[in-house]
């Protein structure tokens, strides 16, 4: 058992006083595919090793007790029901969501008790609130032997935000920590769930994040409203051509020639999304042959679509970007997760990490007046049980 989980441990014996199960649930990041997963198209995630650790056990109270070690030692309790509210607290709702929908599926979900924390950066774009669902649905599965596969789990996950907590996320956050694979990145189809695993592990180069330190919540309406854009995409498009469903079923060749058709703002949308999926392939032919400078080639014209096209992005990872353009140690950079905020992604030269991260801390900090954070991350294995003879 590492620290943190060490930690989750004792607060769960002091506060509950029995032996849980105790299970690791991993943040994630996104090579490219961004804004595609609720479009039903292609992803290149991975697990990483920054992750929550939850314990977890059956009580016999009728109760739901939570104890969260991080955001301030909160605690609080909510009673076993048949349908359940938000509660008030931000972190709780990701749990009792994954609880509702459970419910809402049809299972019984009895009473029990959970500790957690973790050392993923909150509200980054690195997915802690998939984390922390994911760590739930499977130590439930577990505990009330639901038989879930990692396929139910990630729908179970995703529907609890989307129908509990209200962020119209698609599913590709939910499925790449509960699939993770140590140094492979997932390609993803998100029409068929169909997906790949592809080897990252290179000596020389790594992924380093930059945080902004700007945050805003996707819980908000931007996030939202991108979605609302594409459906409204698809409408128009259905309409000359009743088979497609999803942005996934429409050709370049098509959308031009209805461009005139929609608003200029749906068509730019639209445009990204197509762009973005093929951009997914041809990223995946480069890593196949090792090419990671035309990799990240691909990232930077994901990163200048998030910002123009879809215009997900924000002065400050536009600057982190930038600031990386004309840096040979630097092969690829990009806004990364939803947006508005968080950290970008850069794929870089291992050896000169240091002397990266003092460029661009000092070039941000004069363009913004703000610090920027920095997380070298590994990429590590989905959501699992630790060690359960230890613990
Ligand atoms: C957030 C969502 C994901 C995905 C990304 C953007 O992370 O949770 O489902 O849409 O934004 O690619």
């Amino acid at each position: 058992m590492n620290r943190l989980q060490s930690e989750v441990m004792s607060s769960f014996k002091r506060r509950f006083n029995s032996k849980p199960l105790l299970i690791s649930s991993p943040g994630r990041v996104n090579l490219i595919g961004e804004h595609t997963d609720y479009n039903n198209g292609f992803v290149l995630p991975a697990a990483i090793d920054k992750s929550i650790t939850l314990a977890i056990s059956p009580n016999s109270a009728k109760m739901i007790r939570l104890h969260s070690v991080d955001m301030n030692n909160e605690y609080c309790e909510i009673p076993i029901s048949d349908k359940y509210k938000k509660t008030g607290i931000h972190w709780a709702d990701y749990v009792i969501g994954v609880v509702d929908q459970l419910s809402i599926a049809g299972f019984n979900i009895g009473g029990f008790d959970c500790v957690f924390g973790g050392d993923v950066p909150i509200g980054a774009g690195l997915s802690s609130s998939a984390a922390l669902e994911n760590g739930v649905v499977f130590g439930l599965s577990k505990l009330f032997a639901l038989d879930l596969n990692l396929i139910d789990m990630a729908r179970i996950a995703m529907s609890a935000e989307n129908n509990f907590v209200g962020m119209q996320c698609g599913i590709m956050d939910q499925f790449a920590s509960l699939h993770g694979k140590q140094n492979s990145v997932i390609k993803l189809d998100c029409k068929t769930l169909d997906f790949e695993y592809f080897p990252f592990a290179f000596d020389d180069v790594c992924i380093l994040l930059c945080d902004t330190t700007v945050r805003r919540s996707l819980t908000g309406s931007d996030y939202n409203t991108r979605r609302q854009e594409c459906d409204l995409g698809v409408h128009v498009l259905s309409q000359f051509d009743p088979s497609i469903q999803s942005l996934r079923d429409v050709n370049p060749e098509l959308l031009q020639l209805h461009k005139y058709d929609m608003f200029e703002v749906i068509y730019r949308r639209c445009k990204y999304v197509l762009d973005e999926n093929i951009r997914v392939e041809a990223a995946c032919d480069h890593l196949l042959t090792g090419n990671l400078k035309d990799f990240g080639a691909k990232m930077y014209e994901s990163h200048y679509g998030l910002k123009n096209d879809y215009e997900v992005s924000c002065k400050e990872l536009d600057i982190l970007v930038d600031i990386t353009e004309t840096m040979d140690d630097v092969l690829g950079a990009r806004m990364m997760g939803g947006g508005f905020g968080g950290c970008t992604i850069n794929l870089v030269k291992r050896e000169n990490i240091s002397d990266i991260t003092a460029k661009i801390r000092s070039e941000y900090h004069s363009a913004t007046g703000k610090d920027p954070v920095f997380h070298v991350v590994n990429i590590g294995s989905g959501t699992h049980i630790v060690d359960d003879e230890m613990a």
